[in-house]
């Protein structure tokens, strides 16, 4: 059981990349957590994650269907959650008609509907508390239409939007929303969304700790939004003013199968 003097949080996708990182951050800062995630190395990434001193609970549950969310929930068994990192997602790479429909709708059960469902539960219980922070992992590609991961940047923006919404609506609750936006950071993520042969999967990218340290932080001081890297906020910023049909182009330049060998 979590020490009742230590604050506790679930971070979900904790086995890799941001998540991993994210769940760090809390650990080092004196949380006890519940980290999840689908498959079984979420076993081995909680021991190391724990290494620092924390508690440490691995829950292996699939994010994409309302079982494994529940699954989760009931894991938190009624513990008062300090903070929620709404961080696990995948991508999809290739062109929305060559996409295979199964795996479109894992992006979306995913990204959306599962991280929802999590936010609903869990976000009602801190509510009724009074406080809470709840950091949700967007991207800056929720800015942009994404030919050639088209269904993964519409979740972002989906989640980019839903974050201020939430967070608005929470305004008066003690409870914060914090949207982490990072820009390509160098994970998992390309390999699984069937990107490495494109210029976005070869291009440089940044460091995973990095990124989840700056959401962190942004979530520590309940920030509503915050872009990891320079780059990306100067991407984010000329975004905002650019066309959608050229942003659209020069996403196409960036993750059309084979940019990465141009
Ligand atoms: N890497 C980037 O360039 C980038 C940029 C912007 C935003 N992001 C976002 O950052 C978040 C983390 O991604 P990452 O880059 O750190 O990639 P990653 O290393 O592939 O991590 C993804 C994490 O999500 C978990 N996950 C995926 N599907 C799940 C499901 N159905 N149920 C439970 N857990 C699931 C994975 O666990 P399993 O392996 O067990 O499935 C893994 O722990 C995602 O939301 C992603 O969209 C990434």
């Amino acid at each position: 059981m979590t020490d009742d003097l230590r604050p506790l949080a679930v971070v979900t996708g904790a086995s890799s990349g941001i998540g991993y990182e994210l769940a760090r951050c809390f650990a080092e800062d004196g949380y006890d957590l519940i980290v999840c995630a689908d498959g079984a190395d979420i076993q081995e990434a909680a021991q190391a994650i724990g290494s620092s001193g924390a508690k440490v609970e691995a829950v292996r549950a699939d994010l994409s269907t309302p079982q494994g969310v529940g699954e989760l929930y009931q894991r938190i068994g009624g513990r008062p959650v300090d903070a929620l990192a709404a961080n696990a997602g995948v991508g999809l790479g290739h062109a929305f008609l060559d996409q295979d429909f199964d795996d479109v709708m894992r992006v979306i059960d995913t990204n959306v509907t599962g991280t929802l469902k999590l936010i609903h539960l869990v976000g009602r219980d801190m509510r009724q508390r009074g406080r809470g922070r709840i950091l949700i992992t967007g991207s800056i590609a929720g800015l942009m239409p994404g030919a050639f991961q088209a269904v993964y940047n519409a979740t972002k923006a989906f989640l980019d939007s839903f974050s201020f919404a939430i967070r608005n609506e929470l305004k008066d609750s003690g409870v914060t929303v914090t949207c982490l936006m990072p820009g390509p950071t160098d994970t998992d993520f390309f390999e699984r969304a069937g990107l490495m042969d494109t210029k976005v999967g070869q291009d440089k990218k940044a460091d995973p700790a990095g990124v989840a340290r700056t959401g962190y932080e942004a979530m520590k001081r309940g920030e509503g939004d915050v872009v990891a890297g320079l780059k990306n906020k100067l991407q984010a910023a000329v975004a905002a003013v650019t066309p959608q049909s050229v942003l659209a182009e020069q996403h196409r330049k960036m993750a059309e199968p084979g940019s990465g060998q141009a």
